[in-house]
């Protein structure tokens, strides 16, 4: 008997994500992205955001379907990020996913964003091992997790103090006058610069904990730029971009690894929109080979936020048996990591 065909839906921030899963098999990822709204203020504006799903929403299901090659009335679970992330926007794709799940007659699943970007690796990686850590960056969230079952136990090992990795890149791409969101341009800018050309800040590096900071190395990046044009001098934007990129990547990277060997496990997944970072790719890769580190990290259209990522979180749920949620789950904006289902 073919494996249960589970819809996905993601609203937390500016992307409308409908993804469809059969087992680890991926059938569908409609993404309907409102960046270029947003692009203008230099970051997600959530009354656009949720305004743009509100409009994407129907499109984007009947694209999923479409490409599937599915009938709705063939789906047999919904998944729904129930949170964390921007009340407005979660809102419409819990509605959203309710009233799928109604219709049809099928079991709901409100779901962790963050559980979510470490399941989708299941789709092109295979089953996830068990256990393992994984380093979740993006514009919203950065996170070291240890997650024995990434369906019901999931553990917060650290996380930034202040600015999300994803977010000090838009800013710093907005002091060096790049569009938003600025993770690809810095990225694309860096390839011609200097990695060590500039020594910033590597915040909390040393202090034995497994949290990040992002906000002084932001601030170091804006002193410098802004010395250099106050001075008159022209401002190297290749090195500036490639020694902040270095800065990021090395933080990252070595608190990854000693996660994983402070807590004896020896894979480790990477997700989110930051993650799609070539230089974050490489030296992770190099960082856990030389630590006997097994590596998975989604390609980058399954890092960024989509729906696939929710259907896979709810293939894993629907598969172990887990119960589903209630069908008046609530939207949870800071819905913690360790509450992978709304109950
Ligand atoms: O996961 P995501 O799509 O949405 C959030 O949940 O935030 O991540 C978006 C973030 C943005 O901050 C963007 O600048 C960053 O991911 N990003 C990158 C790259 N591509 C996207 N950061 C560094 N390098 C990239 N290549
Ligand atoms: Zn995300």
């Amino acid at each position: 008997m073919a494996a249960p065909l589970v819809l996905g839906i993601e609203t937390s921030c500016d992307e409308t994500g409908v993804g469809l899963v059969r087992g680890h098999e991926l059938l569908a990822d409609a993404v309907a992205s409102s960046v270029d709204e947003h692009a203008r203020f230099g970051g997600v504006v959530p009354e656009v955001a949720s305004r743009a799903h509100l409009e994407a929403m129907i499109p984007t299901f009947d694209r999923a379907l479409a490409t599937a090659g599915v009938r709705a009335g063939q789906i047999d679970a919904v998944a729904v990020t129930a949170g964390p992330g921007l009340a407005g926007a979660l809102l419409v794709g819990v509605a959203a996913a309710k009233a799928y799940a109604f219709a049809l007659g099928k079991p709901l699943y409100g779901v962790n964003h963050l559980a979510a970007h470490v399941a989708v690796d299941a789709l092109e990686h295979g089953p996830l091992p068990a256990p393992a850590v994984a380093l979740l960056v993006s514009g919203g969230h950065s996170s070291l997790l240890l997650v024995e079952d990434v369906t019901g136990q999931v553990i917060p090992l650290g996380a930034t103090i202040d600015d999300a990795a994803g977010e000090a890149y838009d800013k710093v791409a907005r002091v060096l006058g790049m569009p938003f969101p600025g993770g690809p341009p810095i990225d694309r800018a860096a390839r011609d610069g200097d990695p060590a050309a500039i020594g910033f800040p590597r915040g909390k590096l040393h202090d034995g904990t497994l949290d990040f900071s992002f906000a002084g190395l932001k601030t170091a990046v804006a002193r410098w730029v802004e010395a250099r044009q106050a001075a008159g001098e022209p401002v190297p934007v290749a090195d500036v971009a490639a020694s902040f990129q270095e800065a990021v990547a090395d933080v990252l990277t070595r608190k990854a690894v000693q996660a994983c060997q402070r807590h004896d496990v020896a894979d480790l997944i990477i997700g989110g929109g930051v993650a799609a970072n070539s230089r974050l790719r490489s030296l992770a890769a190099q960082r856990c080979a030389d630590a006997g580190l097994r590596l998975r990290v989604p390609r980058p259209g399954l890092c960024t936020d989509n729906g696939a990522m929710v259907a896979a979180l709810g293939s894993e749920l629907v598969s172990r048996g887990v119960p589903a949620s209630p069908l008046e789950l609530p939207a949870d904006s800071s819905l913690p990591v360790t509450e992978v289902v709304v109950r």
